[in-house]
């Protein structure tokens, strides 16, 4: 997986990367339904602030890299998806790619902030690199604000803003064994698939895959 984290596939220098947190880049992202991108569906190419209950996402800013910093300098991130805390410079500098937008045609970048809403104190982000009409997803909270609903809450938004987009098509890569990402997937829509990626990530998708009629 790309070693580097910050949850993505989305690389510094504008390539896919593997895994979480700030990836490097490395393997490129499953492609799936590939047979929707001729269809005439307006993906937004902007990225907006979200609101639900308890969270406001918020798109991200390189200047987010400071507080985002000390969220994700937990080592129990990284557990199921490699990589390591990265430093305040490389955030940054992960930072201003993710917000300059990939330089491959077709495919567009989303990134944002989970702040509370009451408070707009930063404890997670969620992304998603739209190609075509279909999405990559992936989600981090930070460990002070886990096992509160948190993770389900943003997802279960950003899935449904991509949808309201254009989105036909979603899969997010979990580790199998992975159940708290697994939890939040499944509440956002996705279902496990039997596919595994390159790197051993079990692949979700929305819609399901469609069972052959016997
Ligand atoms: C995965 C992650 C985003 C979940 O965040 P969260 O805000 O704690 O998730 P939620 O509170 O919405 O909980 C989702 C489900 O996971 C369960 N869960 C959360 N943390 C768990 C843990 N450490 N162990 C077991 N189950 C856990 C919750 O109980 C809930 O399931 P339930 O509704 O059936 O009880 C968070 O653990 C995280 O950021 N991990 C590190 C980064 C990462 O691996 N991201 C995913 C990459 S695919």
């Amino acid at each position: 997986m790309g070693r580097i984290l910050v949850v993505s596939r989305q690389g510094p220098d504008g390539h896919h990367g593997r895994g979480v947190l700030v990836a490097t880049p490395t393997a490129a992202a499953t492609d799936l339904a590939s047979c929707c991108r001729d269809t005439a569906v307006s993906v937004t190419g902007r990225t907006e602030p979200i609101s639900t209950n308890r969270l406001v996402l918020t798109p991200l800013r390189v200047e987010d890299a400071g507080e985002m910093y000390a969220v994700l300098a937990d080592p129990e991130l990284y557990e199921y998806t490699g990589g390591e805390a990265p430093s305040l410079e490389r955030l940054s500098e992960i930072y201003r790619a993710q917000t300059s937008g990939s330089p491959t045609d077709g495919e567009t970048w989303h990134n944002w902030v989970l702040r509370d809403i009451e408070t707009g104190t930063a404890l997670g982000f969620v992304q998603a690199t739209v190609t075509g009409t279909t999405a990559d997803v992936a989600w981090v909270v930070g460990v002070p604000w886990q096992r509160k609903g948190l993770a389900r809450e943003a997802a279960i938004a950003m899935c449904a803003w991509l949808r309201g987009s254009g989105v036909v098509g979603l899969t997010a890569h979990i580790h199998p064994d992975h159940s708290a990402s697994a939890a939040v997937a499944a509440s956002a829509g996705l279902e496990e698939t039997d596919a595994l990626d390159p790197d051993g990530e079990r692949v979700w998708r929305w819609p399901a895959p469609t069972l052959p009629i016997a």
